[in-house]
């Protein structure tokens, strides 16, 4: 929920812009305060606490740099790190708003606005920061940003990873089945232990399976354990991992591979907590909190038949998917330091950083193997670098698999992006599309058609 009393800072040279904006605010609960020039904004971001900022970049042209509305963006986040800011323009300087964004603005508003959007883009953008607080409140007891004994070190800042902390902060020390979805390498298993990090069940284990790396012959005696003499190799009794989970967590981890013969049992044991060792036909009982992960589309595996979707049910009381490395670039500098300490100091080398050269393949490289590939390629990039910084080459990544940057981009290109994104806000209606942007229909279609939309 929205904090109602929520206080917002608004700066516009325009004084009608001001007042129709705190007309706007003051009603839904906002607490506002307006301000004209550039150095009062700062000033009052300096010296009260604000939970989300509003500006206008297009700052009359006294001065021939045109760029007081940047210099503000900048200045407020070396003021508060954590302010989101929302910038306004007027669509004929939309440019400054993608330069806006690009710095770290969190969304933009096209001027003259729409009351409901400009009122949603603010509340989502509330919510977010609140999400983020309160995510880094939990992480700061228990140590999951920092690392340390308790918790994995998780490192996201990026805009595309915060719906994840903020599900992770939210369902993290309840004790609800999750679902963890996303490619190879994204990071499923440490969110695993970030949710078990986080929960009343901390001090209790984490028991991890890997439902690919297990034959189907001995699926049921690693999950539920046997008595001796049960099978040949039974020599002794032995508890399975639902045993050695009770009071804490059991994650399975890729469960797109759970034999079909064996996923009636799981979810009996799920729904009831019971289960029976292998050779016996006493029950016994496990209180565990339940984690699973996969890479597949699990959704396509129940319509083929292989996955039970009651089964599927049970897992998936929350879902939690992680988006791939390519869709949070932003994230990547702070991961490729951190692996480069880790490894740095595990082999005992004096590497320090990257040259220009490793810097721009890092941020640009497809990463399809995501933070697990950054990983590996920042190994060896530790081992292979003969000075205290690593090279381009000794990455050992392709080179031409780079895809195009914002940098890259033409004037064209970027309004196509634009339109694209104002589109897709619209849910591809035209017609508000076309206003939002300020341009006539005709105008806007022509655009349409320019750019293939
Ligand atoms: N956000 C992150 N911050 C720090 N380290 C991360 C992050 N995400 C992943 N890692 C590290 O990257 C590696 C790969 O992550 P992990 O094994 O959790 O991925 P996965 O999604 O489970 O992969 P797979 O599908 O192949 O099992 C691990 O060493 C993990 O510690
Ligand atoms: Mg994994």
């Amino acid at each position: 929920m929205t904090n109602p009393n929520a206080r917002i800072l608004i700066a516009d040279d325009q004084a009608d812009v001001l007042e129709a904006l705190r007309l706007l605010l003051k009603p839904e609960g906002f607490t506002v305060e307006a301000v004209r020039a550039p150095a009062a904004a700062l000033k009052a971001a300096e010296s009260r606490d604000f939970d989300l900022a509003l500006i206008d970049l297009n700052y009359a042209r006294d001065t021939t740099s045109g760029t007081e509305g940047l210099d503000l963006l900048a200045k407020l986040q070396a003021a508060d790190a954590t302010l989101p800011v929302v910038v306004m323009t007027a669509w004929a300087s939309v440019e400054i708003a993608v330069e806006a964004m690009r710095r770290g603005a969190k969304d933009f508003v096209t001027k003259p606005w729409d009351n409901p959007r400009l009122l949603a883009i603010v509340r989502n953008q509330l919510e977010l920061a609140r999400a983020v607080r309160a995510y880094r409140r939990l992480a700061e007891e228990n140590q999951i940003l920092r690392g340390g004994k308790s918790g994995p070190k998780l490192i996201a800042e990026s805009a595309a990873m915060r719906p994840v902390l903020d599900i992770i902060a939210r369902v993290g020390p309840s004790d609800a089945n999750v679902l963890i979805t996303g490619e190879n390498g994204t990071g499923k298993g440490l969110v695993a232990q970030a949710l078990h990090a986080i929960s009343a069940r901390a001090d209790q284990p984490f028991i991890s399976v890997n439902m690919g790396g297990l034959p189907e012959g001995v699926f049921e005696s690693e999950l539920f354990g046997h008595v001796r003499g049960a099978f040949t190799d039974a020599k002794a009794d032995r508890a399975g991992r639902f045993e050695l989970a009770d009071g804490g967590t059991l994650f399975l981890d890729e469960i797109g591979n759970i034999p079909h013969s064996q996923q009636a049992k799981l979810l009996r044991t799920l729904e009831t907590g019971e289960f029976e060792r292998v050779g016996s036909s006493k029950t016994h009982r496990a209180n565990v909190r339940l984690v699973s992960a996969t890479n597949a589309d699990i959704a396509a595996e129940v319509t083929g038949g292989r996955f039970r979707q009651d089964l599927l049910f049970r897992l998936n009381t929350i879902q939690l998917h992680l988006p791939p490395l390519r869709e949070r670039r932003e994230d990547i500098d702070l991961l490729a330091q951190h692996f480069l300490r880790q490894h740095a100091e595990r082999y005992r080398k004096a590497v320090t950083g990257f040259d220009p050269g490793a810097v721009e393949t890092l941020k640009s490289y497809p990463w399809p193997g995501n933070v697990r590939e950054l990983d590996h390629s920042i190994e060896r990039g530790v081992l292979m670098c003969a000075g205290r910084v690593i090279r381009d080459t000794d990455l050992g990544l392709k080179a031409g698999a780079a895809s195009p940057s914002l940098e890259d981009m033409s004037l064209e290109e970027v309004e196509a992006f634009f339109i694209k994104k104002v589109l897709a806000r619209s849910d591809g209606n035209a017609r508000a599309a076309a206003e939002a942007l300020g341009l006539s229909r005709s105008a806007f279609y022509r655009r349409l058609e320019k750019y293939g939309l």
